[in-house]
């Protein structure tokens, strides 16, 4: 998938599957493209940006489907969960009105048992006293708890995917454990498929059973989690894992020198160039293609060159 916004090539290189009841996750530093991905897949672009590629749900193509499509594909087969819930919610309607409201949009029930679905899906996402919460606004209820009824209206149509982009960011640190946990036993119980944006990679560790790696608008390195961990192929997740503190070794963090990229115009060489110990010539002739082997992938042209390299990471 390619997606320009104005001169700026947001994304430039970028694939990936996802089968029901994984768990993905999308790791990269600031502006190397997550959101970007991650909104057009649920067509909440600006109309200004250029997508091309292709985004396949079960089979069936959803780029270029009209807003009514794309507007139904999200309420009922995508569900996704943002960083600020407070923005997710309306501040002048209770809980249960808001989530009756979206049960009777996407099912011909009364309102007594949209309520009662509504309680029942609380009571799915750990709130407690379900039936009382129904009656709160927004601003009643915590952080924690308020993305945990924006994760319950993402479950309502019991959508295939779910996409959460930072949805815990904002909480802290006993909370984000908790509402990860609770993404993490959706995707079991319910077989949907998770994609999980974060810029934290011990929630990834924790969580993930994949983990894509983006840098520049290029998805650099895909592999599953513990694979990624200890063996990182592609230089820039090398020096991620790198930048990680080790446990009880707090002074071995690094960071990684040099600045995150913005692409403007058309991205002709591996975007990690510029930071990129390995660089050597024929890294700035193309885009590295991607070397797939099945079961991970990445997009270097050096590695592979010889055990040497690769021990060198
Ligand atoms: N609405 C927009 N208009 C113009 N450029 C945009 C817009 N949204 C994103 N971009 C650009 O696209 C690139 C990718 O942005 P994106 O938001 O996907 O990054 P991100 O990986 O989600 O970063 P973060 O971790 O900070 O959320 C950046 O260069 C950004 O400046
Ligand atoms: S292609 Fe070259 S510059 Fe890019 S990550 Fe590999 S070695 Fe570094
Ligand atoms: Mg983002």
């Amino acid at each position: 998938m390619k997606i320009r916004i104005g001169d700026i090539a947001a994304v430039s290189g970028v694939s990936f599957d996802i089968i029901a009841g994984e768990f993905l996750g999308i790791v990269g530093e600031s502006g190397s493209g997550k959101s970007v991905t991650a909104r057009s897949i649920l067509g909440l672009l600006p109309k200004y940006a250029d997508v091309s590629g292709s985004v396949e749900l079960s089979g069936g193509e959803i780029l270029g489907a009209d807003r009514q499509s794309l507007r139904k594909i999200r309420g009922r087969r995508i569900g996704f969960v943002f960083q600020d819930a407070l923005a997710a919610l309306d501040p002048v309607y209770t809980i249960g009105d808001q989530l009756v409201e979206a049960l009777q949009a996407h099912l011909p029930i009364s309102r007594k048992a949209a309520m009662e679905k509504a309680a029942n899906l609380l009571d799915e996402v750990g709130l407690k006293n379900p039936r009382e919460q129904l009656k709160r606004y927004p601003h009643q209820l915590s952080g924690g708890m308020r993305q945990r009824v924006v994760i319950a209206s993402a479950l309502i149509a019991d959508p295939e995917l779910i996409i959460a982009d930072e949805p815990t960011t904002a909480l802290d640190v006993t909370v984000q454990k908790q509402v990860l946990q609770l993404l993490r036993r959706i995707a079991v119980n319910r077989g949907a498929a998770v994609i999980l944006i974060t810029h934290d990679l011990g929630v990834v560790a924790q969580t993930c059973d994949r983990v894509a790696v983006f840098y520049g608008g290029v998805l650099v390195e895909e592999a599953d989690t513990l694979s990624l961990f200890s063996k990182p192929h592609h230089p820039y997740t090398a020096a991620l894992m790198r930048s990680l503190p080790k446990l009880g070794d707090r002074e071995r963090f690094e960071a990684i020198p040099g600045n995150p990229v913005q692409i403007r115009g058309t991205l002709q060489a591996c975007p990690f160039a510029p930071r990129c110990r390995f660089a050597a010539p024929q890294c700035v002739e193309a885009v590295p293609s991607e070397y797939n082997t099945g079961h991970s992938k990445h997009r270097c042209v050096r590695v592979g060159e010889g055990k040497l390299m690769v021990e060198e990471l």
